[in-house]
């Protein structure tokens, strides 16, 4: 059959970013008619299409019953079109072509939550990435843009009907039923298309924007929820009146709609004027959800607002170029949060988000550059690689610029490209333009996988009083990509006078110009030296502050130089790194403690009075699971498991009485900023448990008043964790406890379901005993989620019974839910690192596995995987 369609589809499934043309059709408008049944939803459409490049009428259509086909008014036979499971093309179509589609589909019965789909009492769709032909035929690809007029129609039993854009008109058609019709004036991909019919309540306030536009904002959630969207309609207007100030893009239309969905695959959505969102990304409130879950609704919501121009309006040519909306995108969303709380705390918890997940796909059998040049199933390319990694590449770039000029880049970019879909060529294009600096050396970030390893050296001289660096970066070789290049790396970077702690000023020609506030020097090449003047005494040098690039930094820093750093060091993310830098020496290369504990110790009481966020950051001891990623081979988890466990223990020891001192005499209350608030109550919690570790008889007293006596949901966890945890006598009930109280908040059951399958010494029976509990529920992704989540937290557990949890699970979803299947998977990639016999025997689970699964999805991860 003829394929002419693009990208091509090569009998191996296989899709080729060099194989991109251009569609041979474009949309000029489509209308749409959605009318929603109890056991079928029927959905007709009107397509005005126009021929724009040479080959066939080709619509895209997944899992669709036709019932009928119009061309320009004459009715299609079987004879005038080919149809199999994945296109139709109509033979012979003019070159201007007005389609009449109908088809029917089953959201009812749709547990892929892709398409649209019934979750509960709720419709809603997903249809990012390629969701929307399980909607109808349509040349469901990025680059066709058009303008959509939705009229949708149901049972009266479901007041609200929404889609993207604005509310035209609405009345009722008898049989109990009404309609809606929502007219988006914005020219828009059918991956940004959306809408919702169900029996919702909402959230209503109202923005203006700074050309002088009255935004209605509303936010839709069951009723009892409505009073958890406060937190997230002020992210929201604050996210608008962010991007005005930052970036000066003011919002477009009159209304903005957020809805919140429990059934969800991923995070969120930000289809245009119609968000639609997981309730843990939008409901939020000290009760019900932590601290760490309210600073994620907000970043979340920032998010997808940005999303309107980094995204929406600029979008994207083809789904290779899916980091080009996201990289930028989470970098605009991580500096939004960067003024929510303490800016080096996010900087912080982004890059641990970055080394615990990105680092390690990297450097296994799935990595792959943050713009791939090829993939199966593009479900499976929402990954770190592109989301993070994709933020950490316009970030080095904006390091490089400064403000002033990454703005200027910024502004030519939507000049150039507003109501297109481009690549990423095209953004590193406008930036250098606008900038005025070339930047086209950064394009190789984009093309290739891989975490540079960047080795330092320095030397002091103390006759020319000048101190030097010696810079080398490389690629480990990867058989897939022969031809890494280096690649552009800026380095910001510190001196200080090892005796008074003062920071030098900078004497350095190679430093960029660019960025005039900080030193930053941008190593290009394979190799270089630079040279600083005017170092009067032996200096110490803080190198790749605030983690101005991607990569594995090895410099030969002493344990006094790095103790030095985390008491002197003014960047609080250097500062944070340089524990880390100490604690992995202590857990991978098996030093004593004691120079950690004594450097914090030395810097606590400081860091606790300005910043307690930061604070609480210090005693981050990498995850097990972390420590993991940093083992290629012959890992064994319990061996780490008590490594780690010794070291928390010397820990606890060496801070003695100061734990419970401090557990005693902080107190959030007290706090009047939620940063220094949460970075009490991390504080306190951390105290708890290194005084449960103590043996203090008194903690579980102290924590099982705190479980109590708090009202505020990061308390009263964090003392739900020490209790049950350390298996103390109180744990039963509190936990009895929070089930009664939370058993109707299905975001505080998941956590319920989290504490006990992260339980260090959870078994298969415990999680048994959760998987067939009456809340369970494998319909709801994020009850899933908080069962594996919980027992990923151990290995010794994932390694042994968790994997056959996880097998079993991805049998299942693979048919239910191959996106949700697919990326579980993803807790097993690093088998091939385990020590044998343990190697051999998961391996075989997933070979096993792999004769029994179908969707591309997990077959695709599963093939990667295996490759290893
Ligand atoms: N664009 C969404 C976001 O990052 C993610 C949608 C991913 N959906 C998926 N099915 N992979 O904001
Ligand atoms: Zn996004």
């Amino acid at each position: 059959m003829n394929i002419a369609a693009n990208p091509v589809i090569q009998a191996d499934q296989t899709i080729y970013l060099k194989d991109y043309q251009q569609p041979a059709y474009a949309v000029d408008s489509v209308a749409l008619d959605i009318q929603v049944f109890s056991d079928h939803t029927k959905v007709n459409s009107k397509l005005a299409m126009q021929r724009q490049a040479a080959g066939d009428l080709v619509l895209l259509g997944r899992d669709l019953e036709l019932v009928a086909l119009r061309v320009n008014g004459m009715t299609l036979t079987a004879a005038d079109y080919q149809l199999d499971s994945e296109q139709l093309l109509i033979l012979n179509a003019p070159a201007q072509a007005k389609l009449e589609i109908e088809v029917i589909i089953h959201p009812e019965s749709n547990t892929m939550l892709e398409g649209l789909y019934q979750a509960g009492d709720l419709f809603v769709t997903q249809n990012e990435p390629e969701g929307f032909r399980k909607i109808t035929f349509y040349p469901d690809r990025p680059d066709v843009l058009s303008v959509f007029t939705t009229r949708v129609e149901a049972d009266k039993k479901y007041p609200v009907l929404l889609a993207n854009g604005n509310l035209l008109e609405a009345g009722e058609v008898g049989e109990g039923r009404h309609y809606a019709i929502w007219e988006d004036p914005t020219k828009k991909p059918s991956y940004l298309f959306a809408c919702v019919i169900g029996d919702l309540a909402v959230l209503r306030d109202h923005y203006v924007t700074s050309e002088g536009r009255d935004v209605a904002l509303e936010i839709y959630a069951i009723e009892k929820d409505i009073p958890k969207c406060h937190i997230a309609m002020n992210a929201l207007k604050h996210s608008m009146r962010w991007d005005e100030e930052h970036y000066g893009r003011p919002y477009d239309l009159d209304i903005y709609m957020i809805v919140a969905v429990s059934q969800f695959n991923m995070g969120a959505m930000e289809n245009k004027g119609l968000n639609i969102f997981n309730t843990s990304c939008v409901l939020a409130d000290e009760e019900y959800t932590t601290d760490a879950a309210i600073m994620r609704v907000q970043s979340v919501i920032a998010h997808e607002y940005f999303h309107n121009w980094t995204g929406n309006r600029i979008t994207c040519r083809d789904w290779f170029q899916l980091c080009l909306k996201e990289g930028l995108t989470v970098f605009r969303d991580q500096s939004f949060s960067e003024d929510l709380q303490s800016a080096a705390v996010q900087r912080i918890d982004d890059v641990a988000v970055l080394k615990a997940h990105q680092f390690p796909e990297d450097s296994g059998p799935l990595s792959h550059p943050p713009r791939p040049d090829h993939f199966v199933e593009i479900n499976n390319f929402y990954t770190a690689t592109v989301y993070e990694k994709g933020a950490e590449i316009n970030r080095m770039m904006a390091t490089l610029l400064g403000k002033e000029k990454f703005r200027k880049g910024t502004d030519e970019y939507f000049r150039r490209y507003d109501g297109q879909a481009v690549t990423v060529e095209d953004w590193i294009d406008a930036l250098t333009t606008g900038s005025g600096v070339d930047l086209s050396a950064f394009l190789k970030w984009y093309n290739q996988p891989g975490t540079p390893k960047l080795e330092v050296q320095g030397t002091y001289d103390a006759v020319t009083q000048s101190y030097r660096l010696d810079l080398k970066q490389s690629l480990k070789a990867n058989a897939k990509y022969p031809n890494l290049q280096h690649l552009p790396i800026p380095v910001a970077l510190a001196l200080f006078n090892a005796e008074t702690g003062e920071q030098y000023t900078l004497h350095c020609s190679a430093l960029s110009e660019n960025n005039v506030k900080d030193g930053v020097y941008l190593f290009d090449q394979e190799q270089a030296v630079i040279e600083f003047t005017g170092v009067t005494e032996k200096p110490v040098v803080s190198l790749l502050r605030s983690f101005s690039a991607p990569v594995n930094l090895k410099f030969n820093y002493s344990d006094d130089e790095l103790a030095f750093l985390i008491q002197f060091e003014n960047n609080g993310f250097n500062q944070w790194q340089a524990t880390q830098t100490l604690i992995e020496r202590i857990l991978l290369e098996d030093q004593p403690a004691q120079s950690y504990i004594d450097a914090i110790k030395a810097t606590l009481p400081a860091v606790m009075a300005k910043d307690p966020l930061l604070a609480s950051r210090l005693f981050d001891v990498a995850s097990e699971g972390y420590l993991a990623s940093r083992i290629d081979q012959d890992y064994q988890p319990h061996l780490v498991n008590q490594k780690r466990e010794a070291l928390l223990n010397s820990l606890a020891h060496g801070l003695g009485d100061f734990c419970k001192q401090s557990y005693l005499s902080l107190d959030a209350a007290l706090q009047n900023d939620f940063s220094q608030a949460m970075g009490v109550r991390a504080l306190r919690n951390i105290m708890l448990s290194l005084m449960a570790r103590q043996g203090d008889t008194q903690a579980f007293e102290l924590a099982d008043a705190q479980y109590h006596g708090s009202n505020n949901m990061s308390e009263r966890l964090g003392a739900l964790k020490v209790l049950v945890w350390n298996d103390a006598p109180q744990a039963k009930a509190a936990l009895q406890d929070f089930y009664n109280r939370f058993k109707d908040e299905a975001l505080a059951l998941d956590q319920w379901f989290m504490v006990q399958a992260a339980h260090p010494k959870a078994t298969a029976a415990s999680i048994a005993y959760l998987t067939s509990h009456p809340d369970y529920d494998l319909g709801t992704p994020n009850r899933i989620r908080s069962v594996t989540g919980g027992v990923n937290a151990n290995p010794v557990n994932a390694w042994s019974f968790g994997v056959q949890h996880f097998i079993e699970l991805a049998k299942y979803l693979d048919e239910k839910n191959p996106i949700v299947g697919s990326r579980l998977l993803l807790l097993l990639t690093r088998w091939y690192t385990l020590a044998e016999p343990q190697r051999s025997e998961v391996k075989q689970a997933l070979q096993g596995l792999q004769t029994e699964v179908k969707s591309k999805n997990v077959i695709e991860t599963l093939n990667s995987m295996l490759e290893a």
